[in-house]
């Protein structure tokens, strides 16, 4: 309803605008004290002696696309930020969306660190982060996560991660946002932008949504990060050279789609840029107990998904990892001397079938030649104790990975291990079929569940890798209650799944926790200001979508005023609580420079724009 009384006023006035609103809870909010850090603080990509440390700056008004911001940032061993180790200056601009980004060297393994910015002499919060062994490990704990849809419900799994706070490190196997247009979500958590997300400004625009998320804020302020993409950082079921859910042409081009993807991935994540910054497989090793081996089964290399009956499926030059990459993984996997060999990648390695047709060849059963090679280069070369950390499809799966002469009884045959993580908060995809079904047909496949949303805890150590499906109470309200679903391991020196009676848990206590803010204090009792958080794009050519934050839910004032200082237009706005995003159809502006300018009963805010 209020909606369409803005609308109506803006239509009355001749101003053409487009809306997107939510009635956002403090869950998903600004917090105006975090100003100008208000998307929190992120590390990542951990090794022995240097870490990723990423924020993002709000400044009050565009910059001009060269103008530099220019920040501080620290690292001390001790929360409270007295034992400074490292410093350093930085800067960001426009050009980078105002993220920050450093690799911070000349640390100490296997130590816990936390780290903080400044700028215009105000702190962002306290993260904390930590090292990776750089020799011996006796063990080391991940949380690994998929699939976090903001609009299917709360990023329970998140926050009971952060509560337990037994872990070293989180990884994210992708799917980390979704593309899709906006449409209804649990207790009105709504995709922004509204519309599916294709330029450089939407693919920023939604990392900026889901980072103001409460519970992703936190747990990135709490743990290192390990991350890649799967296909909704881009487009759904996304490949080499296009994706289902990209239409040539009438979406742009799939090349500029999938660098704008890319851009924003690297300027949002906390992912150390390579030598090609274009790709993001590479190895992150645990000392000599493990070197983790991320993949990207996605944009990378892969060939276009084909149909079960496809005769090409079973082409030998098939490829999902590309050449390069899988030369990359099968020459790592044959010269490594850690004690176990993880792969953290996207699509489920095990075979699926049902009446003997393959159920999706999205995954590795649309590229059958590439697996049987890699499976031979792993057994010809006597790799061992191979495990396979694999997302994408919604649903928790424990496999053994099978090959010739498999024999489910005894684990014969089998090359390693696969824990496919179910979703933090999207739906699960239907299968068709019961577990027992599944299994029966499918014997290397020990246990699934199809429905149940949360995050597997993975422990390791010399003697075994275990791994504990942990399923979230529910995502329709905020809890951070969770239940064991199931546990499975492996032993060193074998190659199949074993399930165990006990729950694994660390055996020493972790690293002090940064300080967060307190989530009970509402956004009204702390001040009554309007907040910019930017306008998207800017420069613009049509449309220009402008987000803002509101204390309280009350009447403003949008002014269009021209360089010159003439009013162009003025509208009457309702405006909810909280976020708003304000898209501005300015087609029939000339091109040149304009401010917009903002008022309630206590504020005024201007934010100048360019028009193309
Ligand atoms: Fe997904």
């Amino acid at each position: 309803m209020k909606n369409r009384l803005l609308l109506l006023l803006l239509l009355l006035t001749g101003f053409k605008p487009l809306f997107g609103q939510n009635n956002f809870n403090i869950r998903s909010g600004l917090m105006p004290q975090l100003a100008p850090f208000y998307h929190g603080v992120a590390s990542g990509d951990p090794l022995s002696n240097r870490v990723i440390i990423w924020t993002r700056i709000t400044p009050d008004s565009p910059t001009q696309p060269g103008e530099l911001l220019t920040l501080n940032w620290r690292v001390s061993t001790d929360v409270a930020m007295n034992n400074i180790v490292a410093t350093g200056t930085t800067n960001t601009s426009s050009l980078r969306d105002y993220t920050v980004k450093v690799d911070v060297t000349g640390l100490n393994p296997k130590t816990c660190y936390f780290y903080d910015f400044s700028y215009g002499g105000v702190n962002s919060l306290i993260g904390r982060m930590k090292t990776a062994p750089e020799t011996a490990a006796d063990s080391v704990r991940f949380a690994i996560v998929s699939c976090s849809d903001y609009e299917n419900g709360y990023f329970n799994a998140y926050a009971s991660i952060v509560e337990r706070n037994d872990v070293d490190a989180v990884l994210h196997l992708g799917d980390y946002f979704y593309e899709y247009v906006a449409s209804a979500g649990v207790d009105g958590r709504l995709a922004e932008p509204s519309n599916e997300i294709i330029s450089i400004s939407d693919y920023r625009s939604r990392y900026s949504h889901y980072r103001l998320d409460e519970d992703l804020r936190n747990i990135h302020q709490q743990y290192a990060f390990i991350t890649v993409w799967d296909d909704h950082e881009s487009a759904n079921n996304a490949w080499k050279n296009g994706a289902e859910n990209h239409t040539e042409g009438t979406e742009g081009s799939w090349t500029t789609r999938k660098a704008s993807a890319k851009q924003a991935y690297f300027e949002w994540m906390p992912i150390r840029e390579l030598n090609s910054d274009t790709s993001i497989y590479r190895k992150i090793s645990y000392g000599n107990l493990l070197n983790l081996y991320m993949l990207d089964t996605r944009l990378e290399g892969r060939e276009v998904q084909l149909a079960a009956t496809d005769q090409q499926t079973n082409n030998p030059d098939r490829t999902m990892l590309g050449i390069d990459q899988y030369n990359w993984l099968a020459n790592e996997l044959g010269n490594s001397t850690a004690q176990w060999n993880i792969i953290g990648q996207q699509v489920m390695m095990a075979p699926l079938k049902a009446f003997g047709v393959v159920l999706n060849t999205d995954q590795w059963d649309g590229y059958p030649a590439e697996r049987t090679k890699l499976y031979n280069h792993v057994l010809d070369n006597n790799i061992q104790n191979l495990v396979v950390l694999t997302g994408d499809i919604h649903t928790s799966w424990a496999n053994d990975l099978p090959f010739a002469g498999y024999n489910s009884s005894t684990g014969a045959g089998s090359v390693g291990v696969e824990y496919v993580i179910t979703s933090v908060t999207s739906s699960s995809s239907p299968i068709g079929f019961p577990s027992s079904v599944i299994s029966a047909a499918n014997p290397h496949i020990k246990w699934s569940d199809l429905s149940k949303k949360g995050y597997l805890v993975l422990d390791i150590n010399q003697q075994r890798v275990q791994g504990d499906y942990w399923f979230c109470e529910n995502i329709t309200t905020h809890s951070t209650t969770v239940s064991l679903g199931n546990k499975f391991y492996v032993n060193s020196g074998e190659r199949f799944l074993r399930n165990s009676s006990t729950v694994s848990s660390r055996n020493h206590s972790n690293c002090e926790q940064a300080p967060m803010i307190d989530p009970t204090i509402n956004v009204s009792e702390l001040n009554n200001e309007l907040v910019w958080i930017g306008a998207y794009p800017n420069p613009f050519e049509k449309e220009i979508t402008v987000q803002y934050n509101a204390a309280t839910q009350g009447k403003i004032k949008v002014k269009v005023i021209s360089q010159e200082g003439k009013l162009l237009q003025t509208i009457d706005y309702l405006t909810l609580e909280g976020l708003n995003y304000l898209k501005i159809n300015g087609e029939n502006l000339n091109s040149g420079t304009y401010q917009i300018q903002i008022t309630d009963s206590k504020s005024n805010k201007l934010m100048r724009i360019v028009k193309l």
